[in-house]
């Protein structure tokens, strides 16, 4: 069986405060992207084997597609260790901000439940997604929605209107923790907790897409500044960091408009790729497998 897990960026993300339990409190737009990890999964094997493209990525329970066999394991009953292979086919840059470990942990939570025709229902998949990480819940819905709460709390919207998008990857990535540390000195030291950087008139023409993390994370990397600039400059309707970066995307109306802004990123020294925005009926994953 073969998923596609598909990445994600936040078109906006507003940080309105820490929680109790020390996550904070987040208001975004998830949109997903036709940028995507492949999945395989296969049986029988003795214990859980998992293979993947990229040697950087951890092959043992430190591998969210790990947890995702046993807490899907678990919750159908089963008893002894759980049997089964999954390859993954890395194309989404880790620490990037485009979900990339979370969007396989949702494909695996998926996979394994139809592999071993565990039969758990969406909402139960939903509830080990969150147990998994706050960023997991959406991969399972895709498409264009809202997350409240830790960012957990999905609430599918109409897809929004295809666009084209040049991703570019600065040279380092950004743990998302240490962004939301980045986010708590900031806003205990500014006037504005969370103020935005001034809005430019194409982003209020182009709608809502802005990203709080994005001061404190430019603060302590002002190369995504001039990232964001130079996609501003080739032509796109408007550009932002992802999540909690490093990645800075800009939105285009047509591929030929998105394939010149990055032939010029590609001049200025900065690698990045062209691709577009996906609908849910593409990147469902619960739709792909007829569990909603
Ligand atoms: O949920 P996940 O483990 O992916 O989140 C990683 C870290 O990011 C958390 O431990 C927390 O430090 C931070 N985070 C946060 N508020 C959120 C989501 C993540 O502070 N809403």
């Amino acid at each position: 069986m073969i998923l596609r897990a598909h990445a994600k960026i936040n078109l906006s993300l507003a940080v309105r405060g820490v929680r109790s339990d020390g996550y904070h409190e987040l208001r975004t737009v998830f949109q997903s992207l036709a940028l995507h990890d492949t999945l395989r999964f296969a049986e029988p094997h003795a214990g859980l084997a998992i293979t993947c493209s990229d040697p950087a990525v951890p092959l043992d329970e430190r591998n969210l597609v790990w947890k995702a066999a046993q807490l899907v394991w678990e919750a159908a009953g089963r008893s002894g260790e759980p049997c089964g292979r999954a390859r993954i086919t890395k194309r989404i840059p880790a620490q990037g901000g485009l979900g990339g470990g979370s969007a396989d942990a949702a494909a695996a939570l998926v996979g394994w439940n139809r592999l071993w025709a565990t039969g758990l229902p969406a909402q139960r998949l939903c509830q080990l997604a969150r147990a998994l990480g706050a960023d997991v819940p959406f991969f399972l819905h895709a498409g264009t929605a809202l997350g409240l709460g830790r960012g957990d709390d999905i609430h599918p919207l109409d897809d929004a209107p295809s666009r084209w998008v040049v991703l570019v990857f600065p040279p380092f990535g950004v743990s998302t923790p240490e962004a939301f540390r980045w986010w708590d000195e900031d806003s205990r030291r500014l006037p504005a907790p969370g103020s935005r950087l001034p809005a430019e008139p194409e982003s209020q023409a182009a709608g809502e897409v802005f990203n709080d993390l994005e001061a404190p994370v430019c603060r302590r990397h002002p190369e995504l500044v001039e990232i964001r600039r130079t996609l501003e400059g080739a032509g796109a309707a408007v550009a932002a960091m992802t999540g909690s970066g490093s990645t800075v995307f800009g939105l285009f109306g047509t591929r030929r408009a998105a394939r010149a802004a990055s032939g010029r990123l590609a001049g200025a020294g900065w690698t990045g790729l062209v691709t577009r925005t996906s609908p849910r009926s593409r990147a469902g994953l619960l739709e792909h497998v007829g569990l909603v």
